[in-house]
């Protein structure tokens, strides 16, 4: 009979525990209720990305799908806004939400000490690599073998960068969309790609079986949401969310749901 009772007692006090732990974070200032931060349109978080970075970011008809796409809705929602997503060129992405026509930019941006003079980033979401894609025939056996070959990257992206330093300028071809990049690869106007490992292998394993992932090269890249400078309090709102998407466990699951 007692311990009975002491069960029925120890399960109410679990369960007023629980409910003290759901209140304490899953707190009331996810929906801007301080109204400290500015959106380009009021209920509405306005997103840009450059949708041709699956499995991040692509196009399924009109809509943008990806795990990039899965976090930021998820994060509107937490917040209490609609999310609106629309495609923009990679390479203008950073100016566009300094400048305020966007709120923010979730698309597999890698943080960097350059950007963070332009525009605040959330806390890292994703850790990533560089790779370097040929043709699955390529004669080309390693980085090493780049020198003096046409290589291409997008503009404006890390993989620029890495090519620009490790190969020189003077064989480097810009691109601006991803898929643009792998067709000149099929016509050899370019030997090589440069960009982000995740990426090269989901294109690889998705129409692209022609071209192969030569190399990973471990630049220990970290990807963040970007946010304006004058914004803080949103990035700091967003960072509450994704917080709690770690500890809740959905960040997991919309990786395993997005096989990442
Ligand atoms: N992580 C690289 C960077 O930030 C490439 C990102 C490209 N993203 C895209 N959606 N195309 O420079």
């Amino acid at each position: 009979m007692k311990t009975k009772l002491m069960k029925i007692l120890a399960l109410a006090m679990g369960a007023a525990l629980a409910c003290f732990a759901l209140s304490a974070c899953g707190g009331g200032s996810s929906d801007n209720a301080d109204g400290d931060y500015k959106l380009v349109k009021d209920g509405t978080l306005t997103v840009i990305c450059s949708a041709d970075f699956p499995p991040f970011e692509y196009m399924d008809g009109d809509n943008i799908k990806g795990y990039d796409a899965a976090i930021i809705t998820e994060v509107g929602k937490r917040l209490g806004l609609d999310v609106e997503i629309s495609h923009m060129a990679f390479d203008s992405l950073l100016t566009q939400v300094a400048g305020g026509s966007a709120d923010v930019s979730i698309s597999g941006l890698t943080i960097r000490d350059d950007r963070l003079e332009q525009v605040d980033f959330s806390t890292p979401y994703y850790d990533s690599n560089l790779a370097i894609v040929t043709l699955a025939e390529s004669p080309i056996a390693s980085k090493d073998d780049l020198k003096d070959k046409p290589v291409g990257a997008q503009s404006g992206s890390s993989g620029e960068d890495w090519t620009k330093e490790n190969v020189g300028d003077k064989n480097y071809t810009p691109f601006q969309e991803i898929t643009e990049a792998l067709a000149s690869l099929r016509t050899g106007k370019v030997e090589a790609l440069v960009f982000d490992a995740p990426v090269a292998e989901a294109y690889v394993k998705n129409g692209y079986s022609d071209c192969k992932v030569l190399e990973v090269i471990p630049t220990g890249e970290q990807y963040g949401i970007a946010v304006s400078k004058e914004n803080p309090a949103l990035t700091e709102a967003i960072n509450k969310a994704l917080a709690d998407m770690q500890a809740d466990g959905t960040m997991e699951e919309l990786e395993k749901e997005l096989a990442i």
